[in-house]
């Protein structure tokens, strides 16, 4: 009798449990990274490429917050911060740790990068989710979706409220750990009626619209043009699209009513981690989402108002930036078109897409071209100055995505070629072909990095000692793009370095689209698996960014030469500035007239 009581308990918990697509059994686990330095046989979906996009979303589960289901995969990975969300009197336990962490200081969740996350894999999910289906991931990924989105809906209690983080960066009493010790001062932070926040409000509504696309089981949006890449992972629940789309409307309308606000002011503890440089770019991005879930024509024309109106492709340089957890500008002329094209039948096309179409390609052939801000390494990385010195694979996997996106959309089939290209390119710069001869994605070959910037995976305590205590990290944090190389194509490997090894959840999130396109359309290998074990050493010296200075160890003697050196060049250049003054100096500036004497 007990036993069945048992059994009916255990029964019923186990259907809560999985009150979504079933999780396969056994289990998918990653293989260990030496699997990635053996060639496949090809096929589709190509058995390489098929790991790739399971590990990616493995990675999301290795950084869960809250209680671990009994299905978890990650065995390392234990319950933690169960009281998130008291200090409100409400729960806020589950979600995801956001990094890796001293720097950005972690264990932090923010909603704001989230969103983003979320916003990018759904995204990935509505135009490549064929790839979920071929893979058998199509599990995974719900799961990984609602285990951020449950979590999103529990951050928005009412229509005005919205906590978009928890836990204080507290840089003075950073913690490096494990997830049993977590200090437990974890504040939670809100948006409200009277501290608005624009831009987070619209980046969670454009979560929500973007994901209740996905799960909607509405036959309104089946693509009729093969050319535009939409295929829906087969998750469909007209309930949970349903849930979703209440929280955006809801997001969507509070967004509206104060739609001029940054969020950071309102939670200055957000102006150390993600604070929002505009939120112009996250209305118009959400406008277009919210257009496409509520079958609203009107509000998509609307949005080619807002872009002139917000000048968002001005000289302000929106068109000429990164697309990013802060910058959407430029997903917006792509999304627009993709929309646009996705919908003509049922919205009869009453609205200007080549507009639209132009201002994708003027940015993307930017990109390409090596115009405005966009450059390339010597290796061949996209690199933006300044965004890139952190995290620069980002930038470029973003662009990846972007292009590989657009491209089937193009004007012409030179353009076509030129996106996809260039987006390979760049894919194929992050999985090995680089100078470093480096994956820059762990746990998948043995060239790829061992010392990701996590303190869930170092198994060290030690936040004086990052990098010897242990010497070899604990655990394989599979799945996690880590920042990235220099400006010069260099990578050291060095575990306290975030800007290269720092992994967070906005890193790895245009992989998973990318690595989806391929599973479903790609039949040979990712770059690495002609890289064997060896190809990677360590550069000379040490990086030169945030974490470590910029002087490079030279030897006495090399100091010595380089003093004289300096000394002698100071002379020179101080005797030539003289004589330039003296020859040029009265005659060049004006007086104090305004007369100009030459
Ligand atoms: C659909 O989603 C809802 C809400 O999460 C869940 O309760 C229900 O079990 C799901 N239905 C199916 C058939 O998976
Ligand atoms: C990796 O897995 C292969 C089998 O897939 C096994 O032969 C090999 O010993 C494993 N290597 C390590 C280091 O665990
Ligand atoms: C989870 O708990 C186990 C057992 O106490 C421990 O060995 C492991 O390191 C913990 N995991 C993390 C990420 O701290
Ligand atoms: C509204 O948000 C601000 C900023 O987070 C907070 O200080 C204030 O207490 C909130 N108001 C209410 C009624 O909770
Ligand atoms: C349209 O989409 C729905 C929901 O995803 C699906 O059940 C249906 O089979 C699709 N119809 C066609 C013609 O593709
Ligand atoms: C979609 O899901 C809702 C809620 O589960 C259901 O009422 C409706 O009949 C479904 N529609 C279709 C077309 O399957
Ligand atoms: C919350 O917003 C929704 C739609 O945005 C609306 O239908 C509902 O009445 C609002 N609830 C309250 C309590 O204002
Ligand atoms: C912002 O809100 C103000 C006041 O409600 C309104 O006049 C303005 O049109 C809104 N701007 C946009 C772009 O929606
Ligand atoms: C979209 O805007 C254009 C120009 O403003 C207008 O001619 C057209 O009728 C609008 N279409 C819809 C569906 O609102
Ligand atoms: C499909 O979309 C492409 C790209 O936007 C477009 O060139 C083509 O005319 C569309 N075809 C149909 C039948 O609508
Ligand atoms: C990609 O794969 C899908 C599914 O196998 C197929 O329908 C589609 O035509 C392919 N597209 C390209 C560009 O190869």
């Amino acid at each position: 009798m007990a036993i069945l009581a048992l059994a009916a308990i255990l029964l019923q918990f186990t259907t809560l449990v999985f009150a979504q697509v079933s999780l396969p059994n056994p289990s998918y686990l990653p293989p260990n990274a030496s699997w990635g330095a053996v060639p496949s046989s090809g096929g589709s979906p190509n058995p390489q490429w098929t790991v790739l996009l399971g590990n990616s979303l493995y990675f999301y589960e290795a950084q869960r917050s809250g209680r671990l289901p009994s299905t978890k995969r990650v065995s390392w990975r234990n319950d933690s911060a169960l009281n998130d969300g008291r200090d409100s009197d409400l729960d806020l336990s589950g979600g995801y740790y956001d990094a890796g962490t001293v720097y950005p200081p972690d264990y932090l969740k923010c909603t704001f990068p989230l969103s983003f996350t979320l916003m990018s894999a759904c995204w990935g999910a509505l135009d490549y989710g064929k790839g979920y289906d071929m893979t058998s991931q199509t599990p995974y990924l719900d799961d990984m979706l609602r285990w951020g989105l449950d979590w999103l809906i529990k951050a928005h209690p009412s229509n005005d409220t919205l906590y978009v983080q928890v836990a204080d960066p507290d840089y003075d009493n950073a913690y490096w750990g494990g997830d049993q010790n977590i200090p437990s001062n974890r504040p939670s932070y809100q948006v409200n009626d009277t501290n608005p926040g624009t831009d987070v409000a619209a980046a969670a509504s454009a979560a929500f619209a973007a994901c209740s696309i996905l799960y909607s089981n509405s036959t309104s949006y089946n693509a009729t043009n093969s050319s535009i890449p939409f295929s829906r992972a087969s998750l469909q629940n007209g309930t949970y699209s349903a849930t979703l789309l209440s929280h955006a409307r809801s997001l969507w309308t509070f967004a509206n009513e104060h739609n001029d606000t940054l969020y950071q002011d309102s939670v200055p503890a957000a102006e150390d981690t993600y604070p929002s440089s505009d939120y112009k770019d996250d209305l118009a991005f959400a406008a277009l989402w919210m257009a496409w879930a509520t079958n609203d024509v009107v509000l998509y024309n609307q949005t080619q108002r807002m872009w002139s109106e917000y000048e968002l492709g001005g000289a302000s340089g929106g068109l000429d930036g990164v697309f990013n957890w802060d910058g959407k500008t430029p997903g917006i002329p792509v999304l627009a078109t993709q929309i646009g094209s996705v919908m003509e039948e049922q919205w009869q096309g009453d609205y200007d897409l080549s507009a639209w179409q132009k201002l994708a390609e003027s940015y993307l052939d930017g990109v390409v071209d090596g115009d405005g801000r966009a450059r390339t390494t010597d290796g061949g990385l996209l690199y933006y100055d300044g965004d890139s010195d952190e995290a620069s694979l980002n930038p470029a996997l973003n662009a990846a995505m972007l292009m590989t996106r657009y491209a089937p959309m193009a004007s012409s089939p030179q353009k076509k070629w030129s996106y996809q290209s260039y987006a390979n390119s760049q894919l194929d710069y992050v999985l090995g072909d680089n100078p470093m001869k480096v994956p820059y994605i762990v746990g998948m070959n043995p060239n790829s990095p061992q010392n990701p910037h996590s303190a869930l995976a170092s198994g060290g305590d030690d936040i004086s000692h990052l990098d010897t205590v242990p010497a070899q990290e604990a655990y394989v944090l599979y799945g996690a793009v880590v920042g990235g190389p220099d400006a010069h194509d260099k990578f050291w490997d060095i575990r306290s370095d975030w800007p290269e090894t720092e992994v967070a959840l906005d890193y790895t999130a245009p992989l998973l689209t990318l690595a989806a396109a391929h599973a479903m359309n790609d039949t040979s290998d990712p770059f690495y698996t002609t890289l064997q074990a060896g190809a990677y050493a360590k550069p000379k010296y040490h990086p030169c960014d945030a974490v470590f200075d910029c002087t490079p160890s030279l030897s006495r003697t090399g100091k010595i030469v380089m003093g004289v050196c300096l000394g002698v060049t100071g002379l020179v250049i101080a005797g030539l500035t003289a004589y330039w003054l003296y020859l040029n100096l009265g005659n060049r500036f004006p007086t104090y007239d305004g007369v100009n004497r030459a």
